[in-house]
């Protein structure tokens, strides 16, 4: 990739002690039950003093891995940064992870780090990051773990995560281009590294002839009805989600937002898909369309079925 530098854990992990991660996995246990979990249940689950518990808590808050919060009660709850602590340190007794390095992309709702085992070989670390965390935690369920809640930006990050693993895994194994995902923990992803471009970074006069804009285009619906006949519409689909590899073929990345093709919304949103596809096509290629969108839908996708591009 040509961005490796040397590798370091992050800086607040390698400080961590046994007893701080301790804390943290009470803290997001009791987090299924209280959105600031009181002080007092931590001291109670440990069998701790709440003195003790408190200056532990004090430690932690130096690390930005919890925040502190006054109710009718003292309490505390996980932050994103205790949340990836969790999820990178279950990573790490796993075996996927060795060391974790520098950022070498970031999304709306994500960030990407570059990544090695203990063999040394390169993957992607995709941290999942819905919604802000409010510290000052006065509205309501904010930082609820368990609960099926859409105000909560650690479950529904987690869930991001769980979907993304899952799409990337079952379309992987049927053979659809996609990156080959390694392991997944809360809300971070391990996958392998897509080498290449990102297809919206691509100039027109990287491409030979018209034959390889066609042979790219014919290649990106071919994908498409890959996923469709494995159930999957990817949902965000565009310039901005598929890198060219190595030998220029297309791959399909960031997965969370699939719909499945049972879905009411399927057609829809494969219509959407399909023309972010075309209108790149147009506007950098002035690739020109003969029939309209549903045509072109009937004639790719009718019945779910494979057909045999333009
Ligand atoms: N497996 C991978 N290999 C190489 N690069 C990757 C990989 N996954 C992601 N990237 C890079 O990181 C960027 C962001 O990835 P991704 O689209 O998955 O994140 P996101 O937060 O969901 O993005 P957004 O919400 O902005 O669409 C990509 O544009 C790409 O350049
Ligand atoms: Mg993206």
């Amino acid at each position: 990739m040509g961005l490796i530098m040397p590798l370091t854990i992050l800086e607040f992990f390698r400080e961590l002690t046994p007893f701080d991660f301790r804390i943290l996995s009470v803290i997001e246990v009791l987090m299924a039950r209280h959105e600031i979990v009181p002080t007092e249940e931590i001291a109670a689950y440990l069998h701790y003093t709440e003195k003790k518990v408190q200056k532990a808590l004090n430690r932690l808050l130096n690390y930005k891995l919890i925040f502190l919060a006054q109710r009718h009660y003292q309490g505390a709850a996980l932050t994103f940064s205790g949340y990836d602590a969790l999820a990178l340190k279950a990573l790490v007794e796993k075996g996927t992870i060795d060391q974790i390095g520098p950022e070498v992309g970031a999304g709306k709702e994500s960030d990407i780090r570059l990544a090695v085992d203990d063999e040394g070989n390169e993957f992607i670390v995709k941290t999942h990051r819905l919604g802000k965390l409010d510290f000052r935690a006065t509205k309501r369920a904010r930082a609820f773990i368990a609960e099926k809640s859409h105000t909560s930006p650690l479950y529904e990050s987690r869930l991001s995560a769980e979907r993304e693993f899952k799409a990337l895994s079952e379309l992987f194994k049927a053979g659809v281009s996609v990156p080959n995902p390694i392991a997944q923990n809360r809300h971070v992803v391990a996958m392998h590294i897509i080498i290449g471009q990102d297809l919206y970074r691509i100039k027109k006069n990287e491409f030979q002839s018209d034959e390889e804009i066609l042979t790219l285009f014919n290649n990106i619906i071919l994908e498409m009805q890959k996923a469709v006949k494995q159930g999957y519409i990817h949902g965000d689909l565009s310039e901005y989600n598929i890198r060219l590899n190595e030998e220029n073929y297309p791959v399909f990345f960031d997965w969370p937002q699939y719909i499945e093709t049972e879905s009411e919304q399927a057609e829809r949103i494969l219509t959407r898909d399909l023309s972010n596809i075309l209108n790149y096509f147009k506007k950098k290629f002035q690739m020109t369309v003969k029939t309209n969108l549903s045509e072109l839908l009937l004639k790719y996708f009718d019945n779910w079925e494979f057909q045999s591009v333009l």
